[in-house]
């Protein structure tokens, strides 16, 4: 055990009841769709240009999904790359929870249909969405789960096929979003391993169209002119969204280390949200953490929501970059609109 890890205590009562039992990530996968959509791709679409996407967002290309594959279809193939990390069998898993804002159908829960396809057919199922802070609620509250002794292992998928949503006559949007899946085994340990230290959730749906799909919910059911309109696709006030993220990010970031008893000083890792290159650094920035100890993988996927913290995390055990003990910030916003920051410490 390291230093770092002897000095904090294990057990953080911020969180919620202490009990004999913590929680920790015993493996993570992703999964993207084979098919690459670069900047020039998009300049053959709508009027822009690789320099204008490079410098406003950091993104180079994204991923589509093809028009048969749905957010299941993805989560199915990231699952299966986070059970062989950890050794285990879909019947394993006591609870399926998939974030998402594309699922398959309004309803039902596209985790249902996964778990089911996984051939787990009979354990809890269902969806969270909170757009792109899925993964952001859902690992304190698998975490909780499992503290509480509810149970032994739950798979938090965070998932989204946004390209079938994108408003293909709105540069402004439709260059931000990719597809992609990222999957996380959240397990049973001993209290004295608990590597989920604490968190800060927050939102404000006093104004939802700052980023929503207006049409197809029970305020606006689909019709011919709403499709028309291109009322059910992504609608969003791209600088309404910046200010606050940049704010949301950095702060509550701060708050779950101050919680922690930790400072700055003590994060190796932050993993944030890939929405925007410049969101991140503005809020790493403001934050006061160098560049070097921020993921980004945004040049290759774009803004997958729910999906990209989980992905950024699967590709960085792939790449061995996490060390057992290492103090890892997961911070994120999106539609709601909605933000947090979770504390978690690294178990190899
Ligand atoms: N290519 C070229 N020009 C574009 C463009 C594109 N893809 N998209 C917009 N523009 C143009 C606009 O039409 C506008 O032109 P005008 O000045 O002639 O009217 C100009 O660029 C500036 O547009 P604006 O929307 O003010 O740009 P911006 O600097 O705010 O950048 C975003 C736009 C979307 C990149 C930026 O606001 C952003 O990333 N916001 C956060 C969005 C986000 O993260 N959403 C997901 C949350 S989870």
């Amino acid at each position: 055990m390291s230093n770092r890890r002897k000095s904090t205590p294990a057990i953080r009562i911020d969180n919620g009841s202490i009990g004999p039992y913590g929680a920790r990530i015993a493996g993570v996968g992703h999964y993207v769709p084979d098919r690459v959509v670069t900047n020039a791709d998009l300049a053959q679409i709508f009027k822009t240009s690789d320099e204008w996407i490079v410098t406003r967002t950091g993104m180079k290309e994204r991923r589509w999904a093809s028009p048969e594959m749905a957010s299941s279809d993805l989560c199915i193939r990231a699952a299966r790359h986070a059970l062989e990390r950890a050794n285990l069998k879909p019947g394993d898993i006591d609870c399926y929870v998939v974030a998402t804002v594309t699922p398959d159908y309004l309803f039902p829960a596209t985790a249902c249909i996964v778990a089911s396809k996984l051939g787990a057919a009979g354990k809890p199922a269902f969806d969270i969405e909170i757009a792109c802070s899925g993964f952001i609620y859902g690992l304190p509250m698998a975490a909780s789960f499992i503290r509480a002794g509810v149970f032994k292992r739950v798979m938090l998928i965070g998932v989204e096929t946004l390209s079938k949503i994108a408003n293909m006559e709105d540069r402004g949007t439709a260059i931000l979003f990719g597809d992609g899946a990222g999957a996380t085994v959240v397990e049973r340990t001993t209290a004295a391993n608990d590597c989920f230290l604490s968190c800060e959730l927050g939102a404000d749906g006093s104004e939802p169209e700052i980023l929503y799909q207006p049409a197809g919910g029970s305020r606006e059911p689909v019709t011919a002119e709403s499709i028309k309109l291109k009322r059910d696709k992504v609608h969003m006030s791209g600088r309404e969204v910046f200010k606050i993220a940049v704010a949301k990010m950095a702060d509550t970031a701060k708050t779950v280390l101050a919680r922690a008893h930790l400072t700055t000083q003590d994060v190796r890792w932050v993993i944030p949200h890939q929405a925007n290159l410049r969101i991140i650094e503005a809020a790493v920035k403001r934050l006061g953490i160098p560049r070097e100890r921020v993921f980004v993988n945004i040049e290759k996927y774009g803004n997958t929501s729910a999906a990209s913290i989980p992905i950024a995390l699967s590709e960085m055990v792939e790449a061995d970059r996490l060390k057992d003990g290492d103090l890892i910030i997961f911070t994120g916003f999106g539609g709601g609109l909605s933000w947090g920051s979770v504390a978690w410490r690294w178990s190899a």
